[in-house]
């Protein structure tokens, strides 16, 4: 398993291209299954997950093709397709199961693995369950798997969720364009991936109103065509980049960046010392050499502070110039990274959803453990700005979800290299 070594101590300076949004096309390539012509998505990040889903869809029977530079992801499916995710590959990728709501939309049956559970939580299925099955599916769990039916095909309904869930959203979002009738969901999540997700389907002929608001209508549709669809930008990983200057100092700018995809974060960021513009291309971020100011962080539903960004923000909090309180409210979990940070000599107090961070001036390089996919990155980061060298193992989450960090860091002025082991 390859590891990243980090040398701490470099200012950094020049631009980073932020990629497309991860968790926007784990969303668009199931899409593909509404529809028989094809969709093309451009501007795809080249991520293991993306991969994974590719060969998911493939798995089904889906026709997909990737251009040379992984960018352009062209899908295609037509006559019958397979209706069984696998549990081997669910429990390697939970987004997986967003194939659920398509293929009983498309086939009127689905059976998918229920996904498990995984570092940051046991993330159950009941939201998406009961979604789907306000539009008629009958679901059952047997074996770990759901069986869903729709012997009569989907009818559009009032659907309220439980919680403003974005995979839930998701699943029903895609069932609804091709149910009778029209179809209101009630405590939708408000996240740009949704609108962008929404944006692509009423390209494929759905009719959508609201997306983006915590109420979405659907009129169904008795079928879909093809579409060619560019995936919004990544805003966990501009996010994640405007977090490093903060970190080790210098003046970073991210191209393709949007302001509103990350106004909280860059409001916080602020907030702590760090300056943050737009400019024509994207973001630039900068931090001179004072010190960064305590602030307290409660993660939220879009547009709040994302939970995607907590442990990045945890690991900017460890060198601020007081305590800080990190509140996590999506995930049970998510705060595996606070004693690997430890290990570097932050001082981290975790008491239930709670984080208290006392700043230290310097984070000391050490070796330390990925646990998921932005507990990685956190660490990363922590090392550009601590003394010394910090190894990082496990960086196989971090392929997950950003393409070659340490091309783009190290495009920056980081010291930063892949060992493979
Ligand atoms: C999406 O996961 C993202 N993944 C996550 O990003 C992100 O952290 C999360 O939304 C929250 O923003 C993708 O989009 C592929 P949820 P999702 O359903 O849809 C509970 C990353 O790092 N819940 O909004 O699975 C759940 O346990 C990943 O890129 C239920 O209880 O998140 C969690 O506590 C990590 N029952 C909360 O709701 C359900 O049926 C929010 O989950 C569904 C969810």
């Amino acid at each position: 398993m390859d590891s990243i070594v980090v040398t701490g101590g470099v200012r950094l300076k020049g631009q980073i291209p932020i990629a497309g949004a991860k968790n926007s096309c784990l969303a668009l390539m199931p899409a593909t299954l509404l529809t028989e012509e094809p969709l093309v998505l451009m501007n795809a990040p080249r991520l293991s997950d993306i991969d994974a889903m590719g060969l998911l869809l493939r798995s089904l029977g889906v026709h997909v093709q990737a251009s040379e530079d992984g960018k352009v992801i062209t899908m295609s499916s037509n006559g019958p397709v397979s209706t069984m995710a696998e549990y081997d590959i669910v429990r390697k990728m939970r987004a997986s199961n967003l194939v659920l709501g398509p293929l009983l939309a498309r086939e009127g049956r689905a059976t998918v693995s229920l996904p498990g559970g995984c570092a940051i939580g046991a993330r159950p299925m009941d939201v998406h369950v009961a979604a789907l099955e306000a539009l008629g599916a009958r679901i059952e769990l047997k074996e770990g798997y759901l069986h869903a039916t729709a012997p009569t095909g989907l009818k559009g309904a009032k659907v309220m969720l439980r919680i403003a869930s974005v995979g839930a959203t998701e699943n029903v979002l895609m069932a609804a364009t091709l149910a009778k009738g029209t179809t209101v969901i009630e405590n939708a999540a408000c996240e740009p991936e949704i609108v962008d997700l929404a944006e692509c389907l009423v390209a494929m002929g759905a009719r959508i109103a609201g997306a983006g608001t915590s109420t979405i209508t659907i009129e169904g549709a008795s079928r879909l065509g093809g579409a060619s669809h560019t995936v919004i930008a990544d805003r966990i990983e501009l996010g994640t980049y405007m977090m490093a200057p903060a970190i080790c100092g210098g003046e970073v700018e991210c191209l393709g960046g949007r302001i509103e995809l990350v106004r909280t974060v860059a409001e916080r960021l602020a907030e702590a010392g760090v300056s943050v513009e737009e400019t024509g291309r994207g973001i630039r971020v900068a931090r001179g050499n004072d010190r960064i100011r305590p602030i307290n962080v409660r993660t939220e539903p879009y547009p709040g502070f994302p939970t995607d960004l907590q442990a990045q923000m945890m690991a900017l909090l460890c060198i601020a110039d007081g305590e800080s309180r990190l509140e996590e409210t999506i995930f049970e979990n998510r705060f595996m990274h606070a004693p690997e940070l430890m290990r570097m000599g932050a001082d981290i107090d975790v008491r239930g959803g709670t984080a208290t961070v006392t700043g230290v001036k310097r984070l000391k390089g050490a070796p330390v453990m990925a646990t998921d996919l932005r507990a990685s990155v956190s660490l990363i980061l922590a090392g550009l700005g601590a003394e010394d060298e910090t190894v990082v193992n496990r960086v196989y989450h971090l392929d997950r979800g950003y393409e070659h960090v340490e091309e783009k860091l190290g495009s920056v002025g980081a010291k930063i290299e892949r060992i493979q082991n």
